[in-house]
């Protein structure tokens, strides 16, 4: 699985051969070295202000007994007069290792498997929220200790007691509030989703906005080390909004630790006031409110 940030470069001239096959490519020279294994990927490319489809080869093109490590880029239905050109490109998924095919005729079999593949994989939306199975918990469990791990690194004294633990999630689970985000077929972020009162936000040191209506809460959100910066957290607090939207609940409260300033950032760009304090499982926490938005 690669989850890289976008990769920039110039497309440089290339020996040509890529048309006789059908399948021409823009021969780029990144900008700065990269290391990504040699391989078929599907990708994104972006030139001219579009986002387009694409394949990615990294390899020395073997089959044409060529030996040159090159970064060749097939944009996906479209041919596109890319030489000169500044663009950027990012893999997403890499479908196969670098191969010698015995026959040209080999080499464009697979070039249009991978393009199959590469469309229908970059067609289908980035992530996806579901509710995990059981046996999708160890990789929670793995979300959540990357998570505990960076907040320690921070210096942050959240979840360092050993909440959430493994017992937290299937109860989760068993109630129906277990949230997923998966990307990329693999298990990216966590959440729970949590409808009616919480307990710890009986006692609140301020004032909430709503006053004894029914409201959602998200607990426990936590993103894998890989797939930061993606907005899985803002994706997931989105979700739980639509949930509540859907069941008729009008408010949207969530705490965080007052030094969590990643999660306090998103919660305030989400839209939340901050209300007050609330004292959860023996700590301080900043408590907020939103009303859910109403599309
Ligand atoms: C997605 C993709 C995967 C490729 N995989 C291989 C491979 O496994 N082995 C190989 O020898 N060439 C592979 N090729 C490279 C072709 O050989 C290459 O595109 C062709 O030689 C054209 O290169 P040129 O435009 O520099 O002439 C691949 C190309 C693409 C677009």
């Amino acid at each position: 699985m690669y989850i890289t940030n976008y990769i920039t470069g110039t497309v440089i001239r290339g020996l040509g051969n890529g048309h006789k096959f059908g399948f021409p490519t823009a021969n780029v020279q990144p900008d700065f070295p990269v290391s990504l294994e040699k391989g078929a990927y599907a990708a994104w490319i972006k030139y001219d202000g579009k986002r387009k489809k694409a394949m990615l080869y990294v390899g020395t093109r073997p089959t044409l007994n060529l030996h040159e490590l090159t970064y060749e880029i097939h944009v996906i239905d479209a041919n596109p007069m890319l030489y000169g050109k500044h663009i950027a490109f990012k893999p997403v998924y890499k479908l196969e290792e670098e191969k010698k095919f015995r026959t040209q005729k080999g080499l464009i079999t697979a070039l249009n498997d991978y393009k199959c593949t590469a469309k229908s994989l970059l067609a289908s939306s980035y992530s996806h929220v579901l509710t995990p199975r059981l046996d999708d918990i160890d990789d929670v469990m793995k979300i959540i200790g990357q998570a505990k791990r960076r907040m320690k690194e921070q210096g942050l004294d959240q979840w360092q007691d050993g909440y959430p633990d493994e017992e937290t999630i299937r109860n989760d689970k068993r109630k129906h509030q277990a949230h997923i985000v998966r990307k990329w077929f693999e298990t990216a972020a966590y959440a729970a989703i949590v409808f009616g009162e919480d307990p710890y936000y009986e006692n609140i040191d301020g004032k909430w906005l709503s006053d004894g209506e029914p409201y959602v809460v998200v607990h426990r959100l936590a993103v894998g080390d890989k797939y930061l910066g993606l907005d899985l957290a803002k994706h997931l607090l989105k979700f739980a909004e639509r949930k509540a939207r859907s069941r008729n609940v009008k408010w949207f409260r969530i705490d965080t630790h007052p030094d969590n300033i990643p999660m306090g950032n998103l919660i305030r760009d989400f839209g939340f006031s901050l209300c007050g304090t609330v004292q959860v499982r023996g700590g301080m926490r900043l408590a907020y409110e939103k009303q859910v938005s109403p599309f």
